[in-house]
């Protein structure tokens, strides 16, 4: 059921979270579907409702700092308490922080390890919800498993349509890809999962350097796993999606959807394509990243063949547009379901 996020609508999501229910909310990053953090039973919920595997972590949402300190653990190694202090300014923002976890936090949100990833949304009806309820929230993308995040309320409702769960509509997401997952736990910081705050801030912040995400890790290889971001097919289509280049080596398709980042390349495609969605009039990596789970959700709809897309430079948000196309990509046959 989708709410037009009001004082009303937020008061009543608030009491349906403090009584241990799911409310899906909008954040600046993408739609995140929340229950309280310290109630094992509320985030039971969550991995039912997800199909979510139980080895893979939830990021905690909170209101303030004062309210992420109370989560952390009090005898931390003071080299994390330093890095958090230089880096959290960046909050509320699309960044979440991998720290050591209080007792309190239910094992289920950090995957039975001692660490909880841990994010102020910068969005003012996520704000106001958090500090309604009083409550650390864990929310992870209100998607099922391995499927494209939403960044409207309509997709949230689309992908639960028989569970009837409150929606808090906030509009479209601005940014539209999920945040930046840094783990400042370890002895080199390390960027788990690439978003819209990128590696250069971080390291200008922390003044050291912080190692980027790698791709190559299985999900087998790892237990507890630290990142789904690792998984190698997420934030995926059911319809095959390539890159443009692929396209060279597929035997030509009836229903080609094609996706650009600016109109340059548009007329190469006129005869070939059946839908051609542009994402940005000039090319600029924000308005991309802002719309490209969107278009790739409505062609995933109208009964394509294949959705072939452009590709970006790493530069900035390009790296996480990069890195969530690469974990899309993926011919029929490979599509393991
Ligand atoms: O922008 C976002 O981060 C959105 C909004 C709703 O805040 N949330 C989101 O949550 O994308 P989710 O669950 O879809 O992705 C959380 C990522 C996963 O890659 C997870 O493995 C990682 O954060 N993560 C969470 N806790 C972790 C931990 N303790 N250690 C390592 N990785 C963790
Ligand atoms: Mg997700």
């Amino acid at each position: 059921m989708i709410l037009k996020a009001s004082q009303t609508s937020i008061e009543q999501a608030a009491r349906l979270l403090q009584s241990g229910e799911v409310v899906a909310f909008s954040t600046e990053t993408v739609y995140g579907l929340g229950a309280d953090a310290t109630n094992s039973k509320a985030v039971e919920k969550i991995f039912a409702l997800k199909n979510r595997p139980g080895n893979n972590p939830l990021i905690v949402h909170v209101a303030s700092v004062t309210q992420a300190l109370e989560l952390i653990h009090s005898e931390s190694d003071p080299t994390i308490i330093s890095r958090f202090k230089k880096i959290s300014p960046l909050w509320p923002g699309p960044l979440s922080l991998i720290l050591p976890k209080i007792d309190s936090i239910s094992d289920l949100v950090s995957a039975g390890g001692k660490t909880i990833a841990i994010r102020i949304p910068n969005h003012p009806i996520a704000l106001e919800l958090l500090r309604t309820c009083r409550l650390p929230i864990a929310a992870p993308s209100a998607n099922k498993s391995f499927a494209v995040s939403p960044t409207t309320a309509q997709h949230v409702e689309e992908s639960f349509a028989s569970e009837n769960i409150v929606i808090l509509d906030g509009g479209a997401c601005r940014i539209g890809l999920e945040s930046t997952v840094l783990d400042i736990s370890t002895s080199i910081p390390k960027i788990l999962r690439p978003g819209a705050i990128s590696a250069k801030k971080i390291s200008a912040l922390l003044e050291e350097t912080c190692i980027g995400p790698s791709m190559k890790v299985e999900q087998e290889n790892i237990a507890p796993l630290k990142s789904p971001g690792l998984f190698n097919l997420h934030y995926s289509p059911l319809t095959p999606l390539v890159f443009l280049e692929d396209l060279i080596g597929i035997p030509p398709v009836s229903n080609l959807g094609i996706v650009l980042f600016s109109p340059q390349k548009k007329s190469q495609f006129s005869n070939s394509a059946k839908e051609i969605s542009v994402l940005s009039e000039i090319g600029n990596l924000e308005e991309i990243a802002h719309s490209l789970y969107r278009e790739i959700r409505r062609l995933d709809q109208i009964g394509l063949d294949l959705i072939a897309i452009e590709t970006c430079s790493e530069e900035g948000i390009g790296a996480a547009i990069m890195d969530r196309l690469r974990r899309a990509r993926h011919l029929p046959n490979f599509h393991s379901k």
